[in-house]
């Protein structure tokens, strides 16, 4: 009966050695699904380490974390977090910093430590190189991250590595693309200066989390998402890497999804996933 059970933990592990695609309703089905991921990483892991993402995209997932957190159902007391990116000497109090993105969705509406909560920095009279390192260093020292959230860019980025980046790239200083300037000058004022420089966790900074869990929605997210999931891997499309990694999902919305050639395949697999779940429980190496 053990070695039946074992064997069949080992299958579990061999079917989760992929990237898993999960396509749902809307956006809103979207960050419900990822909250239960996040929840249930905090729930079991005494001392969670959690990867952060800004953008529009996790927005929802946030307030669906704030809610639980508020309901009683999740606590983030022992929560260590590291964000992925950080504009380059923006002050905390800037509200176009992540730090201040992070305060007003997420950390100011729920029990974290904010002295375990972690974003790239680099301030003025800094070297970044020195900087990164760091980074890298307190991750490491964290125990890794356990789950990476992450948006992706119209250009597949993730974090701020943009098109040609290194796929073994670690945090470090990165000038963003004109595409991404273009994408996010809609959260700038016209005068207002945008910052074209940021430190940002590397791809082999990403690609070293035991989880990943990649959301993205809308229709003009849906040529990036299809170079991700079908390839090539490549530096032109930086979530391409993700197809190394052993435990990425990828939750989708309909219109996200919607230049996928494999739409039922990736839906059956999912059923099944469920189904071994169901029966066998779920197997999840945090
Ligand atoms: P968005 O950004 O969620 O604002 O679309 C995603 C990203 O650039 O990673």
């Amino acid at each position: 009966m053990f070695y039946y059970k074992a064997l069949w933990d080992n299958n579990i592990i061999l079917l989760r050695k992929k990237m898993q695609i999960i396509i749902l309703d809307d956006a809103q089905q979207v960050a419900k699904n990822a909250a239960e991921w996040v929840a249930e990483l905090i729930n079991k892991k005494y001392n969670p380490v959690l990867g952060l993402a800004t953008g529009n995209t996790p927005i929802r997932l946030y307030q669906q974390l704030v809610n639980k957190h508020q309901a009683g159902q999740l606590s983030f007391k022992n929560t260590t977090s590291f964000n992925l990116d950080e504009y380059l000497g923006i002050d905390v109090k800037n509200e176009q910093s992540y730090r201040y993105f992070m305060s007003e969705n997420l950390f100011d509406h729920v029990d974290i430590d904010k002295s375990k909560t972690f974003l790239p920095t680099c301030n003025q009279g800094e070297n970044p190189r020195v900087q990164g390192l760091a980074y890298e260093e307190k991750i490491k020292q964290a125990g890794g991250v356990d789950l990476q959230i992450l948006g992706i860019g119209a250009n597949g980025h993730i974090g701020f590595n943009e098109p040609t980046s290194s796929l073994a790239s670690r945090t470090r200083i990165k000038t963003l693309s004109q595409q991404t300037l273009h994408d996010n000058s809609r959260l700038f004022k016209q005068d207002e200066f945008q910052p074209t420089l940021a430190m940002t966790m590397g791809i082999a900074t990403i690609l070293d989390a035991r989880y990943v869990l990649l959301m993205a929605t809308g229709k003009k997210k849906a040529q990036a998402v299809k170079a991700m999931i079908t390839g090539p891997l490549s530096a032109m499309c930086p979530a391409s890497s993700l197809q190394m990694h052993e435990n990425t999902i990828v939750l989708l919305d309909k219109a996200a999804a919607s230049k996928l050639d494999d739409q039922e395949y990736y839906q059956w697999a999912h059923d099944q996933n469920m189904m071994i779940n169901q029966k066998f429980g779920l197997y999840r190496n945090y």
